[in-house]
């Protein structure tokens, strides 16, 4: 509407100057320029593009004389418009290039925001008596906000898994304008196949966010292993990466045995040294308990964990048990918490040479020497019988008529003699 005023108000004397009007149209810039014909505004920049939180500078020079009024900057045309800069006023982060008084009236916006995109326009307007009127405009530039996008976040899985386990990672960078932006993954820098990332717009419209999926299937070896994420756009120089290591998305369970040292049979209260070898797990942290025949007993005496050349952790927990004789055959268990999970159990057996074995060997000795008693009696016994016998033979034959006492003694104690010869 104002734009129309200009028109209005020089309309009756502009009359006889209407054929200066037409002669002038093709080289006089702007409408109302005919009673300043050697007047021009130059707004050189038809387009810009400005990187967000850059400085913007849009410019603008006037030369010839003309009416009374100021050079603004002005964004939009139409209701919408809105006054970007003029020497009254105060614009925080708008700045003249050259310094008042100057016919550049080029300026300079620091800190642009996405919001800053639109057209710029450099205006000189009339002095009127109620307000200022257009007198004449540039032809415009129009600005497009690009965005670079934010340092990528890289995410693993909520828990940990195990080797052979195939989790998501993903990687995902914002506000960046304009839409295109390409992901790459690295494994220990090689490059890995993912699908394309997914693009979407901020709420605001002005500019996208993206995120990007990677399933990775885990081995004991990735303790030591980098997931990296690349990203580039083309507001960047060079790509942004952000880096996961591997080792926080892993659990690596122990294998546990047990080792009795000395191995095989002990004597009766001889100690036996119970060692749970705990071995190959991540992160390196155990809890370690002792079950004796199926009952909880007392700790053993752990090492710290040692970490291996693959990252991996193990340790080793000894529990000393006295050898009762009543403990052969018992079973000792070793228990092994890691990172709440069910624990994971090895197990050895005490063996104590039963006491009995060592008194039954003098038993024996015993035995035999009993033996050659009893052998010894017997043949005593079986020989004093005999003598016995032919005793009661010589008697029968006394009582039949035959009389010798000497030839009855002799033999019998000869013959007794023998065995103990
Ligand atoms: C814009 O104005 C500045 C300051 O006067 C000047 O240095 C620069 O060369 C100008 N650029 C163009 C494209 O006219
Ligand atoms: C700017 O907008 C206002 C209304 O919001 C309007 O009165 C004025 O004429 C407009 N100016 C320009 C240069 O478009
Ligand atoms: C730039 O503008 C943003 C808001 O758009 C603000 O948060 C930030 O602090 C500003 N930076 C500087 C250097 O002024
Ligand atoms: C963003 O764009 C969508 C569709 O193009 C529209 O429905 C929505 O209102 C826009 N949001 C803003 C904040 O401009
Ligand atoms: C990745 O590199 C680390 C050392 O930089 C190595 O320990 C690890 O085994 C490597 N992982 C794979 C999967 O090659
Ligand atoms: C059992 O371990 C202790 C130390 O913990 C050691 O002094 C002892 O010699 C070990 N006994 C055997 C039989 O290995
Ligand atoms: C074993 O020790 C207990 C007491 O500590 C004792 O009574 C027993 O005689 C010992 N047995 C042997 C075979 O030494
Ligand atoms: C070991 O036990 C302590 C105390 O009960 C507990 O705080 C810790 O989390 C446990 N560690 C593991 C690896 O299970
Ligand atoms: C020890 O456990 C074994 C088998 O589990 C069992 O036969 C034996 O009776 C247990 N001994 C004791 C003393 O609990
Ligand atoms: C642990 O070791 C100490 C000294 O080395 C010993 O006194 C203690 O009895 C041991 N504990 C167990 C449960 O073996
Ligand atoms: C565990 O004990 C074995 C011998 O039984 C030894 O070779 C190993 O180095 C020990 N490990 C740790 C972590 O102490």
């Amino acid at each position: 509407m104002q734009w129309e005023e200009p028109e209005m108000e020089p309309r009756p004397p502009a009359w006889p100057l209407l054929c200066l009007l037409l002669l002038c149209q093709s080289s006089c810039a702007g409408v109302g320029a005919q009673t300043y014909p050697d007047f021009k505004l130059q707004q050189p920049q038809s387009s810009e593009v400005v990187i967000k939180g850059d400085t913007l500078t849009l410019n603008c020079t006037v030369s010839g004389s003309g009416p009374v009024g100021p050079v603004k900057w002005v964004k939009g045309w139409g209701s919408d418009n809105q006054t970007v800069y003029e020497h009254k006023g105060s614009f925080p982060r708008v700045m003249r290039a050259v310094p008042d008084p100057s016919n550049d009236f080029t300026i300079r916006i620091s800190n642009v925001s996405l919001e800053d995109a639109g057209t710029y326009y450099c205006v000189k307007f009339r002095k009127g008596t109620v307000d200022d009127v257009v007198f004449t405009k540039g032809g415009g530039t129009e600005v497009s906000v690009h965005a670079r996008p934010s340092v990528p976040v890289v995410s693993g899985p909520s828990h940990r898994a195990v080797p052979g386990q195939s989790v998501p990672f993903t990687c995902s960078a914002k506000e960046f304008s304009p839409r295109d932006i390409r992901v790459k993954w690295l494994k220990n820098s090689t490059l890995v196949r993912a699908e394309p990332p997914h693009v979407t717009p901020e709420l605001s419209n002005s500019s996208y966010r993206m995120s990007s999926t990677l399933q990775v299937k885990l081995s004991e070896d990735d303790v030591r292993s980098e997931l990296t994420c690349e990203v580039q756009h083309p507001t960047l120089a060079a790509p942004l990466r952000k880096t996961y290591a591997l080792h926080q998305a892993l659990r690596v369970p122990p294998s546990v045995s047990v080792v009795a040292a000395p191995s095989g049979a002990v004597e009766v209260n001889k100690t036996v040294n119970f060692t749970c070898r705990v071995q190959g797990f991540y992160p390196g942290a155990v809890n370690v308990s002792w079950l004796e025949n199926g009952t909880e007993m007392n700790t053993g005496n752990s090492t710290q964990p040692t970490e291996t050349s693959r990252g991996l952790f193990e340790l080793n927990d000894t529990v000393t048990v006295q050898a009762g004789e009543e403990k052969s055959g018992f079973k000792f268990t070793c228990l092994v918490v890691h990172e709440d999970q069910e624990p994971i159990s090895g197990t050895g057996i005490l063996w104590v040479t039963p006491p009995a074995l060592g008194e039954s060997n003098e038993g024996l000795i015993g035995d035999s020497k009993s033996l050659i008693y009893v052998a010894v009696g017997v043949v005593c016994t079986v020989l004093a019988l005999l003598v016995i016998a032919i005793l009661y033979l010589i008697r029968t034959k006394q009582s039949k008529g035959y009389t010798s006492r000497r030839r009855a003694a002799g033999p019998p104690p000869r013959r007794s003699l023998t065995p103990t010869t």
